[in-house]
């Protein structure tokens, strides 16, 4: 069975206030429901209480109680989360909806399998309920940005989480002025990250063909040293589009601090339009030796000698 965890977070991890959501944006319950109709969907009973209409309907509700005496219509009743998943076993996928007790308990006891969450670009200063912090072996897996509209308030982004088991990872200092969120594997076998572009304003880029262009990313990194980070093309966007890195692979120093930043070029016959957020090339972190020139007279000799430039045949 899969333990998924869904939420709509704040910037500083705020989820609630007084007993309440913080937020109704349209397209974030329309996820929600998307998501968990037809599933089991376990709560605590602060969460059950705030339902404005009692159980979510086209789902089964269990809710978590230390109360003995609890009952409500339609609604199973759990002592813990242990005793609300094993009554879900046979399903294939169960959700926790909430609230802050239930997903750092779940959290921290290792239960969590998916997070879907909705990052909601606020910081509100009066919540009262938080998220706990999302632990490092979760990878992003799934990203999709949202500008606020008349439904939607505020900037948000639908984020996807896994947890990635046994690996061990690299820690590289990242500071992310862009609002869209960290570059993240896709999978747990992927060797590059997606670079997001990053245009202020949300307005978008033109490239003209034949034209390069220095995309930011809002992204500075502090890679150890003996490491580079290497920017490369999307293979998908070189096959459709005709668009490249020019300088494949770019290099970003350990000892660089500055912006990350990528030049895109046109091969295509057409413009080419890059909004905010887009995934524009990829970044892999790559080990690399650092050499001495030692100057001799005389090199080593080998059977090839002097062949190149296509001597080893067609
Ligand atoms: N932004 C979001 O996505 C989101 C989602 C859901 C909820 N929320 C918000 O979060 C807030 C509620 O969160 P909360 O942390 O205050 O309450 P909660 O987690 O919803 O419920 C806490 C209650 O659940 C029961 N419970 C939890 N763990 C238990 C355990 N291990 N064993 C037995 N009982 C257990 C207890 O009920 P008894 O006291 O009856 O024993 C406890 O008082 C609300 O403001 C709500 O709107 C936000």
């Amino acid at each position: 069975m899969i333990i998924s965890i869904i939420a709509a977070i704040a910037k500083n991890y705020a989820i609630g206030r007084n007993g309440d959501l913080l937020y109704h944006l349209t397209d974030d319950l329309k996820r929600f429901k998307q998501l968990t109709s037809n599933h089991t969907v376990i709560m605590g009973r602060k969460t059950f209480e705030s339902l404005p209409h009692g159980p979510l309907p086209n789902r089964r509700n269990i809710v978590i109680t230390s109360n003995p005496n609890w009952t409500y219509p339609d609604v199973e009743v759990a002592r813990s989360i242990e005793d609300a998943i094993s009554k879900s076993a046979s399903e294939q996928e169960v959700f926790i909806i909430g609230g802050g007790s239930v997903y750092k308990e779940a959290i921290e006891k290792g239960l969590v399998d998916n997070m879907y969450i909705t990052e909601i670009k606020d910081t509100p200063k009066d919540a009262d309920v938080f998220f706990p912090e999302i632990p490092d072996n979760f990878d992003v897996t799934y990203a999709e940005y949202h500008t606020a509209d008349e439904k939607n308030p505020y900037d948000y982004i639908f984020v996807d989480y896994k947890k990635i088991n046994n690996i061990i990872k690299m820690k590289i200092k990242v500071i992310n002025k862009s609002n869209n969120p960290m570059p993240a594997y896709a999978t747990e076998g992927s060797a590059g990250m997606d670079l997001m572009a990053y245009i202020e304003d949300n307005s978008s880029i033109v490239i003209k063909p034949m034209e390069r262009v220095l995309i930011h990313t809002g992204l500075y990194i502090s890679l150890p040293q003996g490491y580079e980070a290497q920017i490369r093309p999307r293979s998908g966007l070189a096959l459709k589009k005709g668009i490249t890195v020019l300088n494949t692979p770019g290099t970003v120093d350990a000892d660089y601090r500055g912006e990350v930043g990528v030049i895109l070029i046109n091969l295509s016959q057409d413009n080419f339009e890059i909004n905010n957020g887009d995934r524009i090339a990829q970044m892999v972190i790559k080990k690399h030796e650092t050499a001495e020139f030692v100057e001799v007279d005389v090199l080593d000799e080998t059977e090839r000698g002097a062949g190149g430039y296509g001597h080893t045949g067609k």
